[in-house]
């Protein structure tokens, strides 16, 4: 199978698995992973069969929405890999980008992998979570938990761990001290980094704004 093919039945894959999934999650989201890795890509030493693979299967099983088991997506992931008849050893790093991807993968002291394709799949994730695109998915994120916007008595807490992280009801915008201000500072790659500093200086102008509304003074 030519690589175009085994990307576009990876799409066609994705696109089936992640119907009416919600609207922080679903097949735009791997869109727009999928288009800002290649776009990171373009300037990394990296194969870009196995960025392509990782950033269109990261997200089709999201523990979250599993109990927390972290192991259906990527189980879901090689299984389908291997309906496509790719080499073993691609599977395996696909794989072991998937499970390694996430914000909290990196808050774990005792790192499992890393390789240069990991950087740039998880670079592109994060650029997703910051920006215009972040503050839409953060809001969103919140409704589908029935989050409150924002509540100056409940102030961001940034010694959370992995499990309080989890359980916290915190408002919305809590989340923008907790994870998506913090996100610049974790970037990879060169190209990573000048697209997450444009992202983030559009956060800090939409905070202020947000602050001076809340307060009646805009
Ligand atoms: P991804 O899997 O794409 O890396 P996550 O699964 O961590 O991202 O979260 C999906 C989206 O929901 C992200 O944009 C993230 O910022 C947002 N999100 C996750 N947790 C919270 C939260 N506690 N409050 C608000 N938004 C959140
Ligand atoms: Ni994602």
């Amino acid at each position: 199978m030519t690589n175009t093919k085994i990307i576009e039945e990876t799409i066609r894959f994705v696109k089936e698995t992640l119907k009416g999934a919600e609207g922080g999650h679903d097949w735009f989201h791997i869109q727009r992973v999928f288009n800002n890795t290649l776009l990171i890509a373009k300037d990394e030493k990296v194969d870009v069969l196995v960025v392509s693979l990782a950033a269109l299967l990261h997200d089709i099983a999201d523990a979250k929405f599993y109990d927390g088991d972290e192991t259906v997506g990527p189980k879901m992931a090689a299984d389908f890999l291997s309906t496509l008849q790719v080499e073993k050893q691609l599977i395996e790093h696909v794989v072991q980008i998937i499970e390694n991807i996430s914000f909290k993968s990196s808050l774990d002291s005792k790192k499992r992998f890393s390789s240069q394709e990991l950087k740039v799949v998880q670079d592109a994730d994060r650029l997703d979570a910051i920006g215009a695109i972040g503050i839409a998915r953060a809001f969103n994120y919140g409704g589908y938990k029935n989050r409150e916007l924002y509540n100056p008595d409940i102030p961001p807490n940034l010694k959370m761990t992995k499990e309080e992280y989890k359980k916290s009801k915190a408002p919305s915008l809590n989340h923008f001290y907790e994870k998506l201000l913090l996100l610049k500072d974790k970037m990879n790659t060169d190209s990573g980094k000048k697209l997450a500093e444009k992202r983030h200086q559009f956060m800090l102008e939409y905070l202020e704004q947000f602050f001076k509304e809340w307060n009646g003074n805009a």
